[in-house]
């Protein structure tokens, strides 16, 4: 029982009354009433509040076409926490779409969702999420698709965010890193119906905030600004949201050997030493992994929230997979 939790959130009496679509394609399609639903149900989950068994029985398939450890082993567990069964391959390149057979994803869609209670997908394409939403009986989980999106990510950010924070309204957050990831988006997507006062970008040099993006924010009056320095989003924000530096091989297929550079300059990197050079109450996120972008020896500082993220995470992808089989 998570009595920490317990506090912070009251009794839920959420039945996903707000919840129409099954699919989970798009931070878009979740409005602030279906988040905050969400919410409550993983908080119900955290504390025990919350049947965790009335999906027993039922089988989830996850189908992980490019690499993950967060993602893949957090929804077996909120499976597994369900009563559930998991199912699905270590390796996709075994199954039938793969490049040789070249079975489509709506038919891999088509197959699976006559086979399973639900589908979780990962995959390299931007799209590749919701064209097996066009062909699936059952729910469609967007596990990620390319450049495009991640939207329980974003859901997850946002529980651990409120949690943090108490509230997100009003409050400045900050975005360090690459800015164009898939869940830089979702974020901002959600973000933008939480009312912050602010957002604040601190991107590479050469990489530009997508316009999409921005305008996300700039669309609900949220005030955007750039930074070229990590230490002014340390400095001024409540919450600051880290990626790693360079992303560009978000977009790549688990076979492909590109991988993006590993070093950041060093204006992008936390470090205690910068975290207590500006006296930074800023709470610390990260969707993970990480590169080089955050420091280890900020993990044991009160800033830093990534590992329990993780943690809040379970509690979250449980309320996603409970939503999405009641409304099948
Ligand atoms: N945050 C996230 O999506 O991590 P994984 O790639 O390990 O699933």
């Amino acid at each position: 029982m998570d009595q920490v939790l317990a506090k912070v959130f009251p009794t839920s009496t959420a039945s996903f009354t707000h919840l129409r679509s099954p699919h989970v394609l798009s931070a878009n399609d979740l409005s602030l009433d279906v988040v905050d639903e969400l919410c409550e149900i993983a908080t119900d989950f955290a504390t025990g509040r919350a049947d965790s068994h009335r999906n027993a029985g039922r089988a989830v398939a996850l189908l992980f076409f490019q690499a993950s450890t967060r993602t893949r082993l957090g929804f077996e567990v909120a499976a597994h926490r369900l009563g559930c069964q998991p199912v699905g391959m270590q390796d996709m390149s075994s199954s039938r779409s793969n490049k040789r057979t070249g079975e489509s994803l709506e038919d891999c869609a088509a197959v699976v969702s006559r086979l399973c209670d639900a589908i979780v997908v990962r995959h390299h394409e931007s799209g590749a999420a919701r064209r097996m939403a066009s062909r699936s009986r059952k729910p469609v989980i967007n596990a990620g698709d390319g450049w495009n999106e991640h939207p329980t990510q974003a859901l997850i950010d946002v529980f651990a965010m409120r949690r943090g924070l108490r509230a997100i309204r009003g409050a400045s957050i900050g975005f360090g890193g690459d800015p164009r990831g898939r869940t830089v988006r979702s974020l901002v997507q959600l973000l933008s119906q939480e009312g912050p006062r602010e957002v604040v970008f601190c991107p590479p040099a050469h990489v530009p905030v997508p316009e999409d993006v921005t305008a996300a924010l700039m669309h609900r009056q949220i005030r955007v600004r750039i930074v070229s320095d990590v230490e002014v989003l340390l400095a001024h924000c409540d919450a600051v949201m880290m990626a790693p530096y360079d992303m560009s091989d978000i977009g790549e297929a688990a076979s492909s050997g590109f991988v993006s550079p590993r070093t950041s300059p060093d204006a992008y990197v936390v470090t205690p030493e910068k975290i207590a050079r500006t006296n930074s109450k800023a709470l610390l996120y990260h969707p993970l992994p990480r590169q080089d972008e955050i420091h280890p020896d900020c993990d044991d500082l009160p800033n830093a929230m990534y590992f329990e993220q993780v943690r809040l995470s379970k509690y979250m992808r449980m309320a996603v997979l409970d939503r999405a089989l009641a409304l099948t």
